[in-house]
């Protein structure tokens, strides 16, 4: 556990200065529900977590910007100027925050003079749950804060989902970035990804609560697997716009997928763009479940989202699979899922306060003796989204 306090003094012992930092902090993030449904433009249901990336940060009088994470000590301060903001392999999770500077810079923010900043994140490391979103998002509001800019958050989110496509590579959608921008404690959010059109829904559970479960599965091709099956659903996407007027997958209802599916070529693609479709509508069904305070049906949603992940989208695999069958299995569960890309990553569930600890204790149990190394387990609270933070909190 850091206090604030700490991490300040942290940033005056690594930076070598008597100044006392600003301190902004970005989520990390979860779905509910509507996964690989931002990129095809239909909707998502996510929310913001408690965990999540605390930057720390000095405006300085030259053109240095100099980058310290806490969560990797053993690369030390890593430093570029702001006239070369290119991407270097060698400056690995710098590029995360350098590429905000880049591409806030090139949208006309007025970003002359450089940093230093100090990064803790307290989010598990590759989980699924959107550490590099954060990165982005907690970059995005301290160049917001240090820099004095005129910056809505939209825009702001806009670019962080622009670091991650042309600037690292990965072809995402704006779902994680706007998620963690957006964020309100308490609440998910349902967002229509075409349009940006958003609701907030209260997310209390009462006698419930939600059970975030990390397979701790390396995801070293993750980005590769991520694109291809992008690729997938825009060969779908073009097959059907042969013949039918469609934007996207995400303006599909299940009757017009059902009526136009034999004109996806490939059987293949025709399985992701079912995930798509029928994703979609559970989506816009779960967020009305929710609203009826109708927690058991909601999980169910939450189950099917699961099968269709495993069996038409097939982006789950043993780890996943493990947790959440064996999660389906335990008294007090009303639902589990994937949650975020999948390909390892974490799980979610909502399950009955009185059995989360036999659950955790079952799960844990057979994922050990299935996979052969053990789950992490976390309680996740809905928290806001990226801002400057007030001192004296502990972390
Ligand atoms: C990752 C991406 C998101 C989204 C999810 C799957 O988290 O960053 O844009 O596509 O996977 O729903």
């Amino acid at each position: 556990m850091n206090s604030l306090a700490a991490l300040s003094n942290e940033f005056r012992s690594i930076f070598n200065t008597a100044k006392t930092p600003r301190i902004f902090f970005a989520p990390g993030r979860i779905n509910l529900i509507g996964e690989h449904t931002d990129y095809n433009g239909g909707h998502v249901f996510p929310a913001s977590i408690s965990y999540g990336t605390y930057a720390l940060g000095v405006k300085r009088d030259d053109q240095i910007i100099r980058f310290y994470s806490m969560n990797f000590p053993e690369m030390g301060v890593i430093e570029c100027s702001l006239s070369d903001l290119a991407f270097a392999q060698s400056h690995s999770w710098v590029n995360y925050p350098k590429g905000m500077f880049h591409f806030m810079k090139e949208a006309g923010h007025q970003i002359v003079h450089g940093a230093d900043i100090l990064f803790y994140g307290n989010i598990p490391h590759g989980a699924g749950l959107s550490s590099s979103a954060s990165i982005e998002l907690a970059t995005g509001v301290l160049l917001k804060g240090l820099f004095d800019l005129e910056m809505e958050s939209i825009p702001m989110i806009k670019l962080g989902q622009k670091v991650e496509n042309e600037y690292i590579g990965v072809n995402s959608g704006i779902m994680d970035q706007f998620a963690i921008g957006m964020g309100k404690e308490d609440h998910a959010i349902l967002l229509h990804c075409k349009t940006l059109e958003y609701k907030y829904a209260p997310f209390v559970l009462k006698d419930h609560v939600m059970i975030i479960i990390n397979t701790n599965k390396q995801r070293t091709l993750a980005g590769s697997k991520y694109n291809e099956r992008r690729a997938q659903c825009e060969e779908a996407l073009s097959d059907l716009q042969r013949e039918i007027s469609l934007r996207c997958l995400g303006d599909l209802t299940i009757e017009a997928f059902e009526a136009n599916k034999h004109l996806i070529q490939y059987e293949l693609n025709q399985k992701r763009a079912k995930h798509v479709v029928y994703e979609n509508a559970r989506t816009l069904e779960a967020r009305e479940k929710l609203q009826q305070g109708d927690l058991a049906g909601f999980g169910k949603l939450m189950n099917e989202s699961h099968l269709s992940l495993r069996d038409d989208y097939e982006v789950t695999g043993l780890e996943l699979d493990t947790i959440v069958q064996t999660a389906w299995e335990q008294d007090g569960v009303l639902g589990a899922r994937m949650t975020g890309a999948g390909f390892g990553g974490c799980a979610i569930a909502i399950v009955e306060k009185e059995s989360a600890d036999d659950v955790k204790k079952n799960v844990s149990a057979v994922y050990r003796k299935t996979v052969g190394y053990e789950a992490t387990f976390y309680t996740a609270a809905i928290g806001d989204g990226a801002k400057e933070i007030e001192r004296g909190v502990v972390i």
